[in-house]
């Protein structure tokens, strides 16, 4: 058994195994998280969040871009305790609905640094935003700007004729396409989001018309995961090629590592490097630049447990926990992959017959699909049922797209620093289930 022993990049930083052989996080054991909050749980290593978002923002100062702004794409993590966090450490957020704007607030984000996306936003919507007075509306399409012209002079009229400005930035879809799941790749000319780079121009000068309306740029949001800065300097230069202007959101997208064997990502330093120094070659040195990671500033800082409720084998070894889609519907949507180990019977590195773990299993889901597979191939040291299963890299998206299917109720959230830990959103309850019925 190995113990003291910290653990590779996918886990939370500062997880390690203790003395007694079982997975630390954040300081917190997690048999007895388990057994105290119950499972299937998100534990989240607080540390690591905060020094994700202290690596980002430090980074554009590395880099030498001062106007450099870190915006948290909440929803990778929309929980309000990880929004307020980020707040702390000065980030600023980004929201793409009336939802996740309304959760910023709870959070404690001042209005000036919350920056509002959508490509179907509603009037309630955008009134909102604009009573706020958002820090920046991101607008999507010429019918945005229509409602704009309409809500924006209406707003100003109420308030005696005082229009306060509302700066806006131009999405734009720069038809570069970075290697990544369909169904997370943005920057292609046929996408759902944006202008494409022949009508920026037509949305730049509409929105110059709108009193009111405060043109600052442009936005572009390539997509999710990539692994590989060559799209992300690409889209610099596409950008760049659309004139010059005060501020520049180039969006998220930074990859991160799900098992140990995948490729290494760039670190958040290479990838912020990369970024503002395309940025300076294309006459954006004077710019305000902002990016907007969700997953590379959550995904790792998460691990969630379950418990093992039954084991069979057929054809297959089936390990079947007492979570699944419900809480993690990433494996189903786009076949991400995971790893799973149980948590106090990690492989050792001293015994090679052990190493990887022992038995080849299916980890499955709780849930009425055979779709419901958690880890196709897991490698696991004997599971047994009351085991406690963790898979790590869980804290992007897992959350976010959590859901009942089967009438599950979703996990607590709980943060984890230095030994303590505190549940920051309650396990759901059958209560819960029921609580918006109207009879
Ligand atoms: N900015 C915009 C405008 C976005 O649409 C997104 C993600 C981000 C920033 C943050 O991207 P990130 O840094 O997290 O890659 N549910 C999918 C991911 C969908 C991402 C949608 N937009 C998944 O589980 O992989």
């Amino acid at each position: 058994m190995v113990t003291g022993t910290s653990l590779s990049g996918v886990f939370p930083l500062g997880s390690r195994l203790n003395e007694r052989g079982r997975l630390e996080v954040g300081g917190c054991d997690a048999i007895e998280l388990a057994r105290e909050f119950g499972t299937p749980l998100y534990a989240v290593a607080e540390d690591d969040l905060r020094a994700r978002a202290r690596a980002f923002v430090q980074a554009g100062a590395d880099a030498g871009h001062e106007d450099f702004h870190v915006v948290f794409a909440s929803k990778a993590f929309p929980c309000t305790a990880v929004l307020e966090l980020f707040a702390q450490e000065g980030l600023w957020c980004d929201v793409a609905s009336g939802g996740e704007l309304h959760l910023a607030r709870a959070a404690g984000f001042p209005a000036e640094r919350i920056v509002m996306h959508g490509n179907a936003k509603s009037e309630a919507e955008l009134r909102a935003a604009l009573e706020l007075g958002v820090g920046l509306i991101v607008v999507d399409n010429f019918d945005e700007i229509e409602r704009l012209a309409r809500l924006v002079p209406e707003r100003a009229a109420d308030r005696d004729g005082v229009i306060d400005e509302q700066a806006v930035l131009v999405r734009v879809t720069p038809d570069v396409r970075g290697e990544t799941h369909e169904k997370i790749s943005t920057g292609q000319a046929d996408s759902k989001f944006g202008f494409a780079v022949g009508q920026a121009g037509e949305a730049l000068a509409r929105l110059a018309q709108i009193p009111g309306v405060w043109v600052r740029g442009l936005h572009a949001h390539i997509g999710s995961q990539l692994l590989e800065l060559r799209p992300f300097r690409r889209e610099v230069e596409e950008l760049a090629a659309l004139g010059e202007f005060p501020v520049w959101d180039l969006g998220g997208g930074l990859g991160v590592r799900y098992t140990e064997a995948q490729e290494q990502p760039p670190a958040i330093e290479e990838y912020v490097g990369a970024l503002v120094a395309a940025a300076h070659e294309h006459a954006m040195a004077g710019s305000r630049l902002l990016i907007e990671p969700g997953r590379a500033l959550c995904a790792n800082a998460c691990v969630t447990l379950y418990e093992v409720q039954s084991v069979k084998q057929n054809v297959s070894r089936w390990v079947a926990v007492d979570g699944g889609m419900s809480d993690n519907l990433r494996p189903m949507l786009y076949g991400a992959p995971y790893e799973a180990h149980v948590a106090d019977r990690f492989p050792s590195p001293d015994s090679p017959a052990r190493r990887g773990g022992s038995t080849r299993c299916v980890l499955a889901g709780k849930h009425c699909e055979s779709g419901d597979v958690i880890v196709a191939e897991a490698l696991l040291d004997d599971p047994r049922p009351g085991d406690v299963i963790v898979t790590p890299a869980t804290g992007a998206y897992g959350y976010a797209m959590a859901n009942n299917y089967n009438g599950v109720p979703r996990p607590a959230v709980v943060f984890c620093h230095d030994g303590e830990a505190r549940v920051v959103v309650r396990r759901e309850t059958y209560e819960d289930l029921t609580a918006r019925d109207v009879r």
